[in-house]
């Protein structure tokens, strides 16, 4: 979870990939890139070499909520999996809309050994709809605070909240969009 990620503006432009693809990475146990398929590199318009050893938080874009990789984070490190919708940054700044299934990896001991992300074409509609309104919301909340880890409690809190009110889970929540 080094703090290194891109520099780049985001200009706004989106990408898209196909349906039937998956875009796809492993880490190692820090979130540093030890693996990243040719979808991943071509929607996200980096060389291998640029992204093999570098922290995940390459592609990080702005407007993603910090809870939700707080929560992503204290999910995996348990040894359970996560999914997530994730807004990235390709190398020049456009972005593109993933939904992502993020899992640990064991060896026999049933010891972590590194993460591992599949990546598919959100569903029409969801992120428009519910994502964005609602990322945008916890981002407010992030900002709204003089601290940023107060700011991610606050809006983890916040997103709690909201899917305890639709009477779900965070999982629940996520695979009912
Ligand atoms: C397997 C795996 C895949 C990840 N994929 C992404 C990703 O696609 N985009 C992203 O911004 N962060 C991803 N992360 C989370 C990053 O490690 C990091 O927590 C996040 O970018 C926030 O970075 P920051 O804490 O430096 O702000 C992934 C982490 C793991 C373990």
């Amino acid at each position: 979870m080094t703090e290194k990620r891109s520099h780049v503006q985001p200009t706004g432009v989106e990408r898209h990939f196909g349906a039937d693809e998956l875009i796809v990475s492993k880490t190692d146990l820090k979130g540093r890139i030890t693996y990243a398929n040719d979808v991943f590199l071509r929607v996200a318009d980096y060389a291998e070499e640029e992204l093999l050893g570098q922290p995940h938080s390459i592609i990080r874009h702005p407007d993603m909520p910090r809870c939700v990789f707080q929560l992503l984070w204290s999910e995996i490190e348990a040894g359970r999996e996560i999914f997530a919708y994730v807004v990235n940054l390709a190398k020049n700044g456009d972005h593109y809309w993933v939904y992502a299934h993020v899992t640990p990896s064991f060896d026999p001991h049933g010891t972590i050994t590194g993460y591992h992300s599949n990546r598919r074409v959100p569903e029409a509609g969801v992120v428009d709809k519910v994502v964005k309104p609602l990322y945008a919301e916890l981002r407010k909340i992030e900002e709204s605070q003089p601290s940023r880890k107060d700011g991610m409690n606050m809006a983890a809190r916040a997103m709690a909240q909201k899917v305890k009110d639709l009477g779900l889970d965070y999982d629940q929540f996520v695979q009912s969009l």
